[in-house]
């Protein structure tokens, strides 16, 4: 058996865990590559699996084709959760559209709105989550475990491609001809909104295109952190 198959069964006997200790349980997908390949993985097996994308309503015109592209390709459902309007339209009206860029503090508030609290209702009722994050994407991400209980939603988290590097989710879509987001191709290794994703250069960081003017320590766009007890 290869490397790379190993890997997928014990993504397997992982996601089929949950399924049967934490039913629901529901798959947060932002279309990256990494979630790409839990896609594939959960419609392949029909893992009693739901999945969501938080659409920010910032997002680059290639995600919203591969949203697309994933509706027409596979069976499970990606259900799609918006900002709340009125929320948007008060912080549009004190700092304007792309208040974002004029502090730490206003970005941190436009995600909140954006995807925090989607997020949260995406959640709600649910008694597991899933995530496509990577040991290797930040120095934030290199303390995380497999299955751990998140004290941020109070329901148990998996990270199942936890241990996988790059090349291995590459190798996987190529295999299975999973669709992916053409940004991929343009040297964007980790996509958000538009407006705060960036190509990187050869040899930078993974994550160094999101956020670029902001410190390494606060890249985070507040679905992962831990509150500080
Ligand atoms: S982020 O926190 O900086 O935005 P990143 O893009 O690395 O996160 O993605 C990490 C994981 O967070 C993804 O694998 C996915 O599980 C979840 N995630 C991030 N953005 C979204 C989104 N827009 N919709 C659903 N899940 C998301
Ligand atoms: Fe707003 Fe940028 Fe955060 Fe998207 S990534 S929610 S545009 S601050």
């Amino acid at each position: 058996m290869s490397g790379l198959q190993q890997k997928v069964d014990q993504v397997i006997a992982i996601l089929t865990g949950a399924v049967c200790d934490f039913s629901p349980v529901t798959f947060a997908n932002s279309l990256g590559a990494e979630d790409m390949v839990l896609t594939d993985i959960i419609d392949r097996n029909q893992l009693a699996i739901e999945m969501f994308s938080l659409d920010t309503g910032r997002l680059p015109q290639e995600t919203y084709d591969l949203m697309q592209a994933v509706r027409e390709r596979y069976q499970t459902p990606l259900h799609i959760y918006f900002p709340d309007a009125k929320r948007i339209e008060a912080y549009v009206a004190e700092h304007g559209i792309n208040g974002f860029y004029q502090s730490i503090e206003l970005r941190k508030a436009c995600c909140h709105i954006r995807k925090v609290e989607p997020l949260q209702r995406a959640l709600q009722g649910k008694r597991a989550w899933i995530t496509g994050i990577r040991r290797e994407q930040a120095a934030s991400r290199a303390n995380l475990e497999i299955s751990a209980y998140d004290t941020d939603h109070n329901i148990q988290k998996f990270n199942p491609l936890l241990e996988w590097s790059n090349a291995d989710v590459w190798e996987y879509l190529k295999q299975h001809n999973v669709p992916y987001n053409k940004l991929h191709d343009k040297f964007y290794p980790s996509i958000g909104c538009a407006p705060c994703t960036r190509a990187i250069t050869p040899g930078e960081d993974l994550r160094s295109g999101r956020w670029w003017w902001e410190n390494p320590e606060t890249k985070e766009c507040g679905l992962h952190v831990k509150k500080t007890p």
